[in-house]
């Protein structure tokens, strides 16, 4: 049997999904793709699991960009042939549970475009962040010139994807790259904690809160302000919201069941 390209393990209500390439920093080819979106049709339909952590195996990296070795030779229309599926960049994005990046190292390329595809990033103070595909000739293809510049800002995505330089963890802070940087050693233990603590809230309301913050990406403030309140309103006929409302009054610990 071939080595999985993508491990798949259950902590809890949180599913961690390591893109298991370490000897070649994790780069994203086809089998890692077919594998991640496998998963993650497993885990929208299963009840049990309420978040989802991707990181990558070993030391080094989290994901170093696209397999570079799939491109050599290959012409365009094959490129789009395999970029037609759908791809794992907008299935994470649009993915029905809250998708948290768990950045251990490299983060170049597609595996920037990845993890701006997650919908929140820890990273370790030794990660390193980059959008290299300039020296290859080529632009980013997973959303990078679309997502980052919405991140981080024109300007430093401009300086990212424009120079292909490099920058650490503290300046990806800085600029909004990232949400929060942790002690390598740190890492795993915090955004486990975190993922666990979004995982136990009510799916039904995880869901509807990623929903309307990523409509935000897609309509004028007006209509975003009038969908947030529209699903606000929906969440009143949920037994979710009776019972957090009725749990806070009687002061005790709200239990979900997700309807
Ligand atoms: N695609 C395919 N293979 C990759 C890869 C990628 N994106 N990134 C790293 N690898 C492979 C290397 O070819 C090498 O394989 P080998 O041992 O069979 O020769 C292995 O991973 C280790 O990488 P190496 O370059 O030896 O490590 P390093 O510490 O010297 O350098 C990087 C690390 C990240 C700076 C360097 O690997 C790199 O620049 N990678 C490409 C990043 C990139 O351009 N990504 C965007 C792709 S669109």
């Amino acid at each position: 049997m071939t080595e999985p390209a993508v491990l798949f393990q259950r902590e809890g209500r949180v599913a961690i999904l390591t893109v298991n390439r370490p000897d070649k920093l994790n780069a994203l080819n086809s089998q890692v793709g077919t594998e991640t979106l496998a998963h993650l049709e497993t885990i929208a339909a299963d009840d049990d699991l309420g978040a989802v952590v991707v990181t990558g195996a070993g030391e080094k990296s989290f994901v170093a960009g696209a397999d570079i070795g799939e491109f050599a030779g290959r012409a365009p229309f094959d490129q789009r042939e395999a970029m037609r599926f759908p791809r794992v960049f907008d299935v994470m994005a649009g993915f029905p549970k809250p998708v948290i990046a768990m950045i251990n190292g490299f983060c170049l390329g597609g595996g920037c475009e990845l993890a701006m595809s997650c919908d929140i990033r820890l990273a370790s103070e030794k990660a390193r962040f980059g959008q290299p595909e300039i020296n290859l000739g080529l632009i980013p293809g997973g959303g990078g010139t679309q997502r980052m510049p919405r991140l981080v800002g024109m300007g430093n995505a401009m300086k990212m994807i424009l120079s292909g330089e490099m920058i650490g963890a503290e300046e990806a802070l800085r600029i909004g790259l990232v949400d929060e940087v942790v002690a390598p050693d740190a890492l795993r233990e915090r955004t486990l904690a975190l993922a666990s603590s979004i995982a136990a809230k009510s799916p039904l309301t995880l869901r509807v809160a990623k929903e309307a913050m990523r409509a935000s990406e897609q309509l004028p403030i007006e209509d975003g302000i009038r969908y947030e309140r529209d699903l606000f309103c929906l969440c009143f006929s949920t037994e979710d919201k009776a019972e957090g409302v009725a749990a806070f009054l009687e002061k005790r610990k709200a239990a979900w069941k997700g309807r």
